[in-house]
């Protein structure tokens, strides 16, 4: 982390533009962003560190980067009741996705549910948690990584920005350009649901013709569909996958 290159708050607050990312908490090592952001704070209440020492990945599992290297973030939001919930993590991959192919240069594709790819390797990953009306969405992006600080034994092989281009980025303007795209995917889909973000999002489609794996059988993936589901051609039959983990084959 060079002396510039922190996610504390005189480095981001200017940055931020909206009204999400207010108020900004920021820890420079805590145990998860996830837990920094109590249930009494505004709809747009983001919580960031340098550092986490119990990040929390999906399906159980554990998110670890070495200190300064990564954006790890949580934000508190409030979507409306008939939302449904489980379509946040595209909303925020798309907006991780469309931040990341602006400051790179290079496409980047949204894997569902949750994931963001780039080369074919992950490069953030997003966990929405839903608590007592509200939902804290949480965003790992790997971002200035060597490749051996990067876990080797991931089911889908994983990458930073760094590891993919050979530049090392200073972390908060491209914090402030993820909230920014949040708030617009956001209000996009507050407004028409996962239609107002599906151009993006449906353009970015990782899995989208690749052969991959459902329940131990081989199929092809067909597309997210406008509910949110992910759905696969098995032997010429269409399904719906309605939640879970889809593996493909390189
Ligand atoms: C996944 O791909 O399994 C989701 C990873 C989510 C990691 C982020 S890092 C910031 C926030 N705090 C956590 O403990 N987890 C999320």
């Amino acid at each position: 982390m060079t002396r510039d290159d922190s996610l504390a708050p005189e480095h981001v607050e200017p940055l931020l533009t909206g009204r999400l990312g207010r108020p900004y908490l920021y820890a420079e090592s805590c145990d998860s962003t996830q837990e920094l952001l109590g249930a009494d704070l505004p709809e747009g209440a983001l919580a960031a560190c340098d550092e986490q020492t119990e990040g929390r990945g999906r399906l159980g599992r554990s998110w670890a980067a070495p200190p300064g290297t990564a954006i790890l973030f949580s934000l508190l939001l409030r979507p409306p009741p008939e939302q449904v919930v489980s379509e946040l993590s595209l909303v925020a991959g798309t907006a991780v996705a469309e931040a990341v192919e602006e400051a790179m240069g290079l496409a980047v594709q949204v894997k569902w549910p949750n994931d963001v790819m780039l080369n074919r390797r992950k490069v953030a990953g997003i966990l929405a948690e839903a608590a007592d009306g509200a939902v804290v969405v949480g965003v790992g992006l790997n971002v200035n990584q060597e490749r051996g600080d990067l876990p080797a034994d991931a089911k889908t092989a994983v990458a930073s920005l760094y590891t993919s281009d050979g530049i090392k980025r200073d972390r908060a303007p491209l914090l402030a350009a993820i909230v920014s795209r949040f708030e617009h995917n956001y209000d996009a889909w507050v407004e028409r649901g996962l239609d107002g973000v599906y151009d993006s999002l449906g353009s970015r489609d990782f899995l989208r013709g690749r052969r991959i794996d459902v329940d131990g059988e081989s199929g092809v993936g067909v597309k997210i569909d406008r509910d949110g589901r992910f759905v696969v051609d098995v032997g010429g039959e269409q399904r719906a996958v309605e939640s879970g983990e889809i593996a493909f084959e390189r």
